[in-house]
């Protein structure tokens, strides 16, 4: 018994800090899964010489979401949304003014965000909600034009990085006392401004609104 005894003790010990699903503090979590950044955009119009009188839209991108947070108290966590870089296409809003085809070009960002969250956390239930507001810096680069519109001497696209503000809803479905399914839909407020020229000519948008919403669903897992 003597051997026993102290693994019997560790065992309610673990038991009781996580026999119910609520998170506690100094909780780590780790979730990974699918994000969709999905533009709400809209832009000013473009300017080469004078307004042409058409805006620019942003696709959407799906890619593998990753996320960390860590338990403050029992009911506040600090979390970092991480990715693999987004790629969205950069189309003409209505008409394309140059004959070159619908789209312009792609741009590839990164939307790292970090975010206090508040959980309800219902000691009893597997279904754990929160919400978060945050802070986010997306970093845009790797901006192109497509070849039909590099040729036509559209070059040097560059836009803006952007820091803005972030809220969210999510909520963690505990399958056990370590895993489980998270769903999150958060806003992001993200403001840019292009630049670029033509056959040497400088270009310009001096408003492009992505604000995009981004679902993601994850597998997440509670250290
Ligand atoms: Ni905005």
């Amino acid at each position: 018994m003597k051997n026993i005894k102290p693994g019997l003790l560790a065992l309610s010990i673990a038991t009781a800090s996580h026999g119910a699903f609520a998170f506690q503090q100094g909780d780590i979590i780790v979730r990974a899964g699918l994000a969709n950044v999905s533009p709400n955009d809209s832009s000013s119009n473009i300017f080469v010489g004078g307004d042409l009188g058409v805006d620019l839209a942003v696709g959407d991108d799906t890619q593998l979401g990753l996320n960390f947070a860590y338990f403050l108290t029992d009911k506040l966590n600090i979390e970092v949304l991480a990715a693999t870089p987004f790629t969205h296409d950069v189309d003409f809003g209505v008409n394309d003014p140059l004959g070159t085809g619908d789209r312009l070009g792609e741009v590839t960002h990164l939307p790292p965000t970090v975010t206090l969250n508040y959980y309800f956390n219902i000691p009893s239930s597997a279904l754990q909600l929160y919400v978060g507001a945050g802070l986010n810096y997306t970093v845009i680069y790797d901006e192109k034009f497509t070849g039909a519109n590099d040729a036509a001497g559209l070059k040097n696209l560059s836009l803006d990085n952007s820091f803005g503000f972030s809220a969210q809803v999510g909520v963690d479905y505990m399958m056990n006392d370590q895993w489980f399914i998270n769903g999150s839909v958060r806003w992001i407020d993200i403001d840019t401004e292009a630049s670029f020229n033509l056959n040497g000519a400088p270009g310009r948008v001096d408003s492009i609104e992505i604000d995009p919403m981004v679902y993601t669903l994850s597998l997440g897992y509670l250290f």
